[in-house]
């Protein structure tokens, strides 16, 4: 527990043991999941955790108000890793009340069969007064869910934002960025952006705007430091994630069954290097895959302007794990990227065709054929400074 102001209280919880995000998606640094109280006269509880932290949340909220009641949860986000406490609270805080909109409301009943007598339903820019202060709602549907809307505590200029802002990584005793830098933070903020809320450019844009007429002091996330001192860092990285800028560099991702796409994957990488190109590499597949996996070629599939794409011909087409990845990229609608294909095969070579044909589909500029060798790497099938000549 974390008293954050005047009346907001952090009462959140670190997950250190979660292995899969959304059962896809590796946390080497955890995930935190943030729930907030606002305590006036009238005390709300902005979104739960997860369950099976009934105990550590229950006591976060018990240091921050003792025995007092809670009138209001407000339910800003349906996903289960905020809202599979909501029935549980009801049991606890018998008088309670949720407030949500009405996309909501068939949601709270399916997932957890709460009854409509117990539901306050928001329209857009309704509120509820708490005293002092008042919570005013906004809703901000795809992001990432289409029932998603955000809380405007307006006397502590505090926007409660859902996972909008969030980022994987668990915080620490402080989840105010008062004592440390977003640069901790930046990269598994961008890959949570693009593995969860990549899809959804244009709804992030529309509750950019939304959000660009409050006088927004300090986001409150759902995952993630509570933004006070980066507040304009993060609201200009998500700009840009949503429009799918990029910067200048490469990301190669690859799948290999023997080594060979590989090593030509290496002899790109130490070529772009010796350029001075920046380039991040991901091995989808075998012993040597890097442990982010698709999670982290999405990141910096986000970040960069160019993709350099590697399979070998796997059943007359695209090496699974490496056809997964580019439909990730196609599902997210992901854009205005240059890219360039390669890849062994043995007897009849396919991938490179259709890895052209998917980022065809995509609108993605191709650099050139591709590269397409036979058998085994070796320089002089796989012109390496050809290919970065292009980049
Ligand atoms: Fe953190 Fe969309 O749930």
């Amino acid at each position: 527990m974390q008293k954050i102001s005047k009346r907001i209280y952090s009462v959140g919880v670190n997950d250190h043991d979660k292995v899969l995000f959304e059962g896809l998606w590796p946390l080497p640094y955890g995930v935190s999941y943030n729930s907030y109280l606002v305590v006036d006269e009238k005390v709300a509880l902005i979104d739960t955790v997860e369950a099976g932290f009934e105990e550590e949340f229950l006591e976060n909220i018990s240091q921050a108000i003792g025995d007092r009641a809670i009138d209001y949860l407000v339910v800003n986000h349906m996903e289960p890793d905020h809202s599979s406490l909501v029935g549980y609270m009801l049991e606890r805080y018998p008088k309670l009340k949720i407030v949500a909109n009405a996309k909501t409301v068939p949601m709270l009943q399916g997932y957890y069969g709460t009854p409509l007598e117990k539901i306050l339903v928001m329209k857009e820019g309704e509120s509820v007064s708490l005293g002092h202060s008042t919570l005013s709602f906004y809703m901000i549907p795809m992001v990432h869910w289409p029932e998603t809307m955000v809380t405007w505590l307006a006397e502590e200029q505090t926007v409660f934002s859902g996972d909008a802002f969030g980022t994987f990584g668990v915080v620490g005793e402080d989840i105010v960025d008062s004592t440390m830098t977003f640069e901790l933070y930046r990269d598994e903020m961008i890959r949570y952006y693009s593995n969860i809320v990549g899809k959804y450019g244009t709804p992030v844009q529309s509750a950019l705007n939304k959000l660009a007429g409050l006088p927004v002091a300090r986001i409150c996330s759902t995952h993630g430091p509570v933004w006070e001192n980066n507040v304009n860092d993060v609201v200009r990285l998500y700009d840009k994630l949503s429009k799918y800028e990029v910067e200048r560099g490469v990301c190669i991702v690859y799948g290999s069954m023997y080594g060979n796409t590989a090593a030509a994957a290496d002899a790109l990488a130490i070529e772009l290097e010796s350029r001075g190109i920046p380039c991040a590499v991901h091995d989808l597949a075998g012993n040597n895959a890097g442990e982010l996996g698709i999670s982290g070629a999405l990141r910096d599939a986000f970040k960069y302007d160019t993709l350099i794409v590697g399979s070998p011909t796997y059943n007359n087409g695209i090496f699974p794990p490496v056809e997964t990845f580019m439909r990730a990229l196609k599902s997210r609608l992901i854009k205005d990227r240059r890219f360039y294909a390669f890849g062994s095969y043995t007897w009849a070579g396919s991938s490179v065709n259709q890895l052209n044909a998917l980022a065809q589909e995509m609108n993605f500029e191709l650099l050139g054929p591709g590269t397409s060798f036979a058998q085994a790497y070796s320089r002089d099938k796989f012109n390496v400074a050809a290919i970065v000549d292009l980049v």
